[in-house]
């Protein structure tokens, strides 16, 4: 893979569409996500006026954990997906939504996938999860059914995850809700059904892509995250173990 941001191609319209939805997103989300989110923003130094460039980008953020930002066709493979994040490299699309796409998207553009990720990059505990989650799916690229369970994990966390501490409002720290304006208010609302994070609950649970989540499961800390692993990893081992019986 070998695509570069090209970065003088992008329109006035490109940049004016990052300017509106970034100041929707930094005027929504202050009492909604949690702050090492807007303090991440700051970290890699985005700007209201114009799309991020992803050489600026990588210089802010690879000396605060090692992970950078590499530019992706669209969307990419299981297999190429996790090789690039267990090598602490992000892949982000390159393309932006027009106008008449602000609030639709079929899969996601530059805005999810920069705006909603890249700020949480600087937060080193999250960014060992993310890589060592991504590291252990390496081991079942074989195994369909058990990426699929994996990528619930992902789902739940990385994307679409909620922060709450005993007797505190949740917080948003998935990029998934980050990037939308819908979701961000529904998701932190008394109108969402929220769960704590549990790993045998996640691996049970499917999930939607089309629509908003009918469901969050909510962190207390990204230590829980990383401790969280050798359970997943028991988990997945014992899926590997009853697919691998003889059939009676
Ligand atoms: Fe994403």
């Amino acid at each position: 893979m070998n695509l570069t941001q090209n970065y003088s191609s992008y329109t006035p319209e490109n940049h004016q569409v990052w300017t509106l939805l970034f100041d929707r997103q930094l005027h929504n989300l202050p009492n909604k996500a949690i702050p090492e989110f807007l303090q991440g923003l700051q970290k890699v130094g985005f700007s209201r006026e114009r799309i991020p460039d992803f050489h600026e980008i990588n210089q802010k953020l690879k000396p605060l954990t090692g992970f950078e930002v590499v530019a992706a066709p669209g969307i990419v493979d299981d297999a190429l997906f996790f090789q690039l994040i267990a090598n602490k490299q992000f892949p982000a699309t390159v393309w932006v939504r027009t106008m008449a796409q602000l609030d639709y998207l079929e899969e996601p553009d530059m805005f999810h996938d920069v705006f909603g990720h890249v700020p949480l990059l600087t937060i080193p505990v999250y960014c060992e999860f993310l890589a060592r989650l991504s590291g252990m799916a390496l081991q079942y690229l074989d195994r369909p059914d058990i990426i699929d369970r994996l990528t619930r994990i992902y789902w739940y966390t990385i994307e679409f995850g909620l922060f709450r501490q005993p007797g505190q409002k949740a917080r948003i720290y998935g990029a998934g809700i980050l990037s939308s304006v819908g979701e961000s208010k529904l998701s932190v609302s008394d109108e969402s059904v929220k769960y704590e994070f549990d790993v045998q609950h996640i691996l049970d649970t499917s999930y939607i892509k089309e629509t908003f989540q009918s469901q969050y499961f909510c962190i207390s800390s990204f230590e829980q995250l990383l401790e969280s692993l050798p359970a997943i990893e028991e988990q997945l081992a014992k899926l590997r173990e009853k697919e691998m019986e003889p059939a009676a």
